[in-house]
């Protein structure tokens, strides 16, 4: 088999002196949705941390189409092509919707594009041109997950990684925001969700990988694990 787009092999990573994340092996498909599930506390967010750049892993490797980029640090992991789109949005406040937006941009200097990319997330969540010029932290909670994707996207990511995407927002919304993912997928984008909620996850993602305490416990497909009787129960409450 060819390597994958993604490929993270025996990761370690942590803060300070406590380690978090114990040989994780993670190999996300090009092209495609992968999940990244398990509960409060497993070392999720921790693990897109590590591949983003903000930490350093201790061990272990993170290849993104072949090339070493454990270490490399924020900007150089962007620069080659991934977006992170943080737990709880992280907006910035007194920044109206569209400077917020194009802050996703900041590495890029092909302004004609950047304006495209713009219009395309405009294209998708409509309710962000309506709110353009507000302040992006007045925005309810849906509009500035919406808002914070829009933001990963204006660096023209080939990966787009999110953390909860459907932390405290209604199902309804979550809904919307699962198709919008499924429909920017279907452009060529691979995206990496991470989910507390595996229902969620598995109805928009087509593989996934569970991490229990820092370390992978299962992986396969999603209509594989959704029907294993032990993730059924633990995570589906079934
Ligand atoms: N900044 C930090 N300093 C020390 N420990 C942390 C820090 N952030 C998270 N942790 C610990 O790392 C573990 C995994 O956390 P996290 O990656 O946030 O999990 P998840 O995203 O799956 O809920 C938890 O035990 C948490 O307490
Ligand atoms: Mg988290």
């Amino acid at each position: 088999m060819s390597e994958a787009f993604l490929t993270i092999d025996s990761l370690q990573s942590g803060y300070g002196d406590v380690q978090v994340l114990w040989d994780i092996s993670v190999a996300v498909e090009r092209g495609g949705i992968t999940c990244i599930v398990g509960s409060n506390g497993a070392g999720k967010t921790t693990l897109l941390r590590t591949i983003s750049g903000l930490l350093s892993p201790r061990g272990g490797s993170i290849r993104l189409e072949g090339e070493e980029i454990g270490g490399m640090g924020p900007d150089g992991v962007l620069a080659r092509g991934i977006a992170h789109v943080p737990e709880g949005r992280r907006l910035f406040k007194g920044l109206s919707v569209q400077d917020n937006l194009l802050l996703g941009a900041y590495l890029r200097r092909d302004r004609p594009e950047i304006e495209s990319d713009l219009n395309f997330v405009y294209d998708m969540f409509p309710i962000l041109k309506e709110r353009r010029k507000q302040d992006a932290t007045t925005l309810s909670g849906g509009e500035q997950q919406m808002c914070a994707i829009g933001r990963g996207l204006l660096s023209r990511p080939k990966l787009l990684m999110i953390d909860e995407l459907s932390l405290g927002l209604a199902p309804r919304l979550v809904e919307k925001l699962g198709d919008a993912l499924i429909s920017i997928n279907k452009t060529g984008l691979t995206i990496l969700l991470v989910e507390q909620d595996v229902m969620t996850a598995f109805e928009i993602a087509r593989h996934a990988f569970v991490i229990e305490t820092g370390r992978v416990s299962m992986a396969g497909t999603t209509e594989q694990l959704g029907e294993n009787p032990r993730i059924r129960e633990a995570y589906m409450g079934m």
